[in-house]
């Protein structure tokens, strides 16, 4: 990752007016625009708070009340962001502001900029937006046009740890605010592609073609072509566009682990990361589990065989995520209680109570004393 020192102190003639989009890392035309109040605002006006820049060719409300949730659900899944959650988009002169609820983040969004700002930013037709870092410099665009391309790292980077040694050029407090910014960019993509497809549908021109790119994914040894929006969660993309239900979705959220596959042998929640991202790394789901083990035929893997030796559910619902964390969990360090095996195991949610029993079949394949018949056939991937 790389970390850009820059200040808006910087001479303006820096920002030189382009006719070429910036580009990541690059410095940020200034804004140059006036407020509704007839104020000139610049970049200097939002110092110590990235700003989300969008231009839209056609009528587009980033406060509609209908977005919030949408960005809510965005916000969710991006790791880093915990906790925090949106409360609205407040009007502020000639920008929107989003507040939230659990942080003192406020992050600006200058909607539809004028002719001459679109000008500056080498923009000749929406859709297109842009995240500006703290310091004025360019962190993720993307323009009409070009593909698009996930700004993993920015929203998508995991480690704020990272970020806190990056020889202290950005706070922990910049990174999250410009990854918070860059999952609002993402989230107004939609609705300004919706917009305009619309505006074109009724000036009677052929609608834009839908907003997807090819991914390849690895699963259960599987080499799959999938045709997926940026957007779409691994969880998704297994069950609505793979054909494989095996994995349940049950909060969506990161917090039940009904939705646990593999992902290069260690446990993943699948609700919690874009199907883009997985690329070119071996994915396993409860379908393929006893065949990754060595098994052949009907053959179960020993966690299967031990959940149903000691009844270790009862709906059934939460049992393929149960199954999966409990298969990876027997091959990380954890201790011999079972207390360990619970700690280990509390990301998995079930209603209906059976822990005991998760924990007591758990237990049998770790202690390698499992004995059925099916034990016998299958290759024992602990
Ligand atoms: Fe992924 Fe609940 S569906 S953790
Ligand atoms: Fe029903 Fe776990 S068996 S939720």
């Amino acid at each position: 990752m790389t970390y850009f020192r820059s200040s808006l102190e910087t001479d303006t003639a820096a920002r030189s007016i382009s006719t070429r989009a910036p580009a990541a890392g690059e410095l940020a035309p200034e804004l140059d625009e006036i407020d509704a109040g007839g104020r000139r605002i610049s970049l200097k006006d939002f110092r110590g708070s990235p700003i989300v820049l969008v231009f839209s060719s056609a009528h587009w409300d980033p406060a509609a009340t209908e977005h919030i949730e949408q960005y809510n659900r965005l916000i969710a899944r991006l790791p880093g962001l915990a906790g925090a959650h949106l409360l609205r988009v407040e009007h502020d002169g000639a920008w929107r502001a989003l507040a939230f609820a659990d942080t003192e983040l406020s992050i600006p969004v200058i909607a539809d900029g004028g002719a001459e700002l679109a000008k500056r930013y080498g923009v000749r037709e929406g859709p297109a937006v842009f995240v500006i870092d703290a310091a004025g410099v360019v962190r993720w665009r993307h323009v009409a046009g070009e593909r698009f391309v996930l700004p993993d790292d920015i929203a998508l980077a995991t480690s704020t740890h990272e970020m806190e040694h990056a020889s202290g050029t950005w706070t922990r407090r910049e990174f999250v605010a410009t990854a918070m910014a860059a999952s609002f960019a993402i989230a107004f993509l939609p609705f300004t592609r919706r917009a305009d497809m619309q505006a074109q549908t009724l000036a009677g021109a052929p609608p834009a073609p839908a907003d997807t790119i090819p991914v390849r994914l690895n699963v259960n040894g599987r080499d799959l072509s999938l045709q997926l929006e940026p957007r779409v969660t691994l969880l998704d993309a297994l069950r609505d566009y793979a054909g494989m239900p095996g994995t349940k979705k049950g909060c969506d959220h990161g917090q039940c682990g009904a939705c646990t596959v593999h992902v290069d042998g260690r446990r993943v929640l699948s609700c919690l990361t874009f199907a883009v991202m997985q690329q070119g790394k071996p994915i396993t789901t409860i379908e393929g589990l006893a065949q990754s083990a060595g098994a052949s035929g009907d053959a179960l893997h020993p966690m299967q065989e031990a959940f149903l030796t000691h009844d270790g559910f009862q709906c059934g619902y939460c049992t393929p995520g149960q199954i999966m964390s409990a298969s990876a969990m027997v091959k990380e360090p954890w201790g011999s209680e079972d207390g360990d095996v619970r700690e280990a195991m509390s990301g998995n949610i079930c209603r209906c109570g059976a822990y005991t029993n998760i924990v007591a079949a758990i237990q049998e394949v770790r202690r390698g004393t499992l004995s059925t018949s099916n034990r016998k056939s299958n290759g024992g991937d602990r």
